[in-house]
């Protein structure tokens, strides 16, 4: 399967990530992860994206995009893959479409994790993560290691992403309305999005995904 998962910060896209690429045996793409790998390693494309992280604006489309397509690549996209917070504008959107286009294949859904804007901010205030992998994702009440601070994967240190502070918070949800929601229409008019509640408990937002891209697909 081809999906491409959409959602505010702190919707649980990385975590239910985690479980549907599992369940669908797909490589979890996630471009927020590729660029922390790339700051934690002292890349170019690191340091490229750093400022525009620190402050929760869109790292620049002419790094993005190539780097998604990349990644893209080395996964063999025509084999399936969950793409998690990518695309996160128009055209990036754009960009996907002519890329899968080049290698004659297309998208088989859009799942859409809707959150009311308190749960988001909740959710972010007590998210750690892992310093050898931030997608090892946890939640001081609602998903919590078994030691504290320590990561449950890999015993990696645990520690708060310094774009969740609440006012770069502020700035990640205005820009998720305002350049990533309208692509939420734009797969609509390719009749892509199902769209499904994230709220409850992890497992059954899981159960809710895979019920919802089976019927969607
Ligand atoms: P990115 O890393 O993609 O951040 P985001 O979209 O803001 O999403 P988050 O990682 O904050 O949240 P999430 O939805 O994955 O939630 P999570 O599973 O962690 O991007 C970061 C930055 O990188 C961007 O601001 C931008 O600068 C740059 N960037 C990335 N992609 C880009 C692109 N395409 N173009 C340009 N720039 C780009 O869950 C949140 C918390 O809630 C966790 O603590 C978790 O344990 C908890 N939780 C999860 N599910 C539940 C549940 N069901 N109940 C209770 N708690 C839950
Ligand atoms: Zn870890």
């Amino acid at each position: 399967m081809r999906i491409v998962l959409v959602g505010p910060p702190g919707a649980g896209k990385g975590t239910q990530a985690a479980f549907l690429a599992k369940n669908l045996s797909i490589p979890h793409i996630s471009t927020g992860d590729l660029f922390r790998a790339n700051i934690s390693q002292g890349t170019d494309l690191g340091k490229q994206a750093k400022a525009y992280m620190d402050a929760g604006n869109l790292v620049p489309d002419e790094v993005t995009i190539g780097m998604a397509e990349d990644r893209l690549d080395q996964a063999d996209a025509a084999d399936g893959f969950l793409l998690d917070g990518f695309p996160r504008n128009e055209q990036q959107a754009r960009a996907l479409d002519a890329y899968l286009a080049r290698h004659g294949i297309a998208l088989d859904g859009v799942l859409d994790l809707e959150v009311p804007e308190d749960e988001v901010v909740k959710r972010i205030a007590g998210r750690r993560i892992c310093r050898n992998d931030s997608a090892h994702v946890f939640h001081v009440e609602n998903q919590k290691p078994a030691v504290e601070g320590v990561c449950d994967i890999c015993g990696g240190e645990l520690y708060r992403r310094d774009d969740d502070a609440p006012d770069k918070v502020r700035n990640r949800l205005e820009v998720y309305h305002r350049e990533t929601e309208p692509i939420i229409d734009y797969y609509r008019k390719q009749d892509l999005v199902v769209t499904i509640s994230a709220l409850g408990p992890v497992a059954e937002v899981t159960r809710r995904a895979m019920a919802a891209l089976r019927a969607g697909s």
